[in-house]
């Protein structure tokens, strides 16, 4: 598997789209980014939003639609929390923008993570906005455009972007599936759909690896190469719990730790992301508040690096506790 793994070039990249007509889902962006080409002028662009949802795709692909065979030239990107800073903005991005354009009347400089400068970092990338106006757009990303200081968000047009519709990831899945020599069924596109939440690159990722494994894609196989149980088996763990059955809990959550190979926070994200949704004739809502207060407490253990086995074990015992209140 790992041969395999390594020998196929991710196809994330392999199927990243080159023009904004392929892209999926972002509407709202997509529509005013194609008024920009057809004008030939840009604003300076701030995109925000969760991540693997085309924010780098569009970037990449409105530069490819401007700039043609001359994109190279005039296209940058960087990454700043790969230098983490000041110098990023004093080198490469000033280097970069003090050479003319080639055939176009400005160039455009896409800063990735953009939210993770320092501000003293930020004041200097506002200073060099200030002074290319004229030949260089950024295009900047982020996560949280409330990260960037007001002079910076204030220069940009902003652009948020939205997880994928389930419909837009089951699509993107089929035309890769149609492409490479693996076929799927109906169901395990939908476990795929499900894991990801609206993030491609995850649901992309995730149907790679289960194509390295298996040719005829089936939701075991979905399952069985990406950190998530089954929707089935947290829930048979919650309803055990609610049951007052601390052994056969124990042994299903073994299940899940030692087994399934999911690490203790894995395990209690999903924990929480059922119980929310647990139908209320089961689980009362004040219940279900408590519960969710010592999964809180829990989580954040172990994130300070409890025992995972140990602090599992006892919010088992805290829900069975709470329940018989
Ligand atoms: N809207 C989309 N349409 C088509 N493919 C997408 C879309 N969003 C993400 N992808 C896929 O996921 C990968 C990561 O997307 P990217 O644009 O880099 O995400 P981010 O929003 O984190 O910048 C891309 O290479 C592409 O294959
Ligand atoms: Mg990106």
């Amino acid at each position: 598997m790992f041969l395999k793994d390594l020998a196929s070039f991710p196809w994330t990249e392999k199927y990243r789209p080159k023009y904004l007509a392929d892209i999926s889902g972002q509407e709202h962006v997509v529509s005013k980014l194609k008024k920009y080409v057809e004008k030939k002028s840009l604003p300076n662009l701030l995109f925000a939003g969760p991540p693997g949802v085309g924010k780098t795709c569009c970037a990449v692909a409105l530069a490819n639609e401007l700039f043609g065979e001359y994109y190279n030239q005039n296209f940058l990107e960087l990454n700043a929390s790969d230098e983490r800073g000041i110098g990023v903005v004093r080198g490469a991005i000033k280097d970069f923008a003090r050479t003319i354009p080639h055939n176009t009347s400005f160039k455009i400089i896409f800063l990735d993570e953009a939210d993770s400068l320092t501000s003293e970092a930020q004041q200097a990338l506002r200073r060099t906005m200030e002074k290319y106006t004229g030949t260089v757009r950024f295009i900047l990303n982020a996560n949280y455009s409330s990260k960037l200081i007001s002079p910076i968000q204030s220069r940009c047009s902003l652009y948020k972007f939205r997880p994928l519709k389930k419909e837009d990831i089951v699509q993107r899945l089929k035309y890769i599936v149609s492409k490479e020599d693996v076929s799927i069924s109906e169901d395990a596109i939908t476990s795929i759909n499900d894991i990801s939440e609206g993030d491609a690159r995850t649901a992309i990722n995730i149907l790679q690896s289960a194509a390295s494994t298996s040719t005829n894609i089936t939701v075991e196989d979905v399952y069985l190469v990406s950190n998530v149980a089954k929707p089935q088996e947290i829930v048979g763990l919650i309803e055990s719990c609610l049951n007052k059955d601390f052994l056969k809990s124990r042994e299903l959550l073994y299940k899940l730790l030692f087994d399934h190979g999911l690490s203790g926070e894995d395990v209690i994200i999903q924990i929480y992301k059922r119980i929310v949704s647990f139908p209320e004739e089961k689980l009362s809502l004040t219940k279900k508040i408590k519960i969710i207060d010592k999964i809180a407490e829990f989580n954040y253990r172990l994130v300070e690096g409890a025992n995972d086995r140990l602090q599992l074990e006892a919010l088992i015992a805290n829900i069975m506790l709470i329940n018989e209140k």
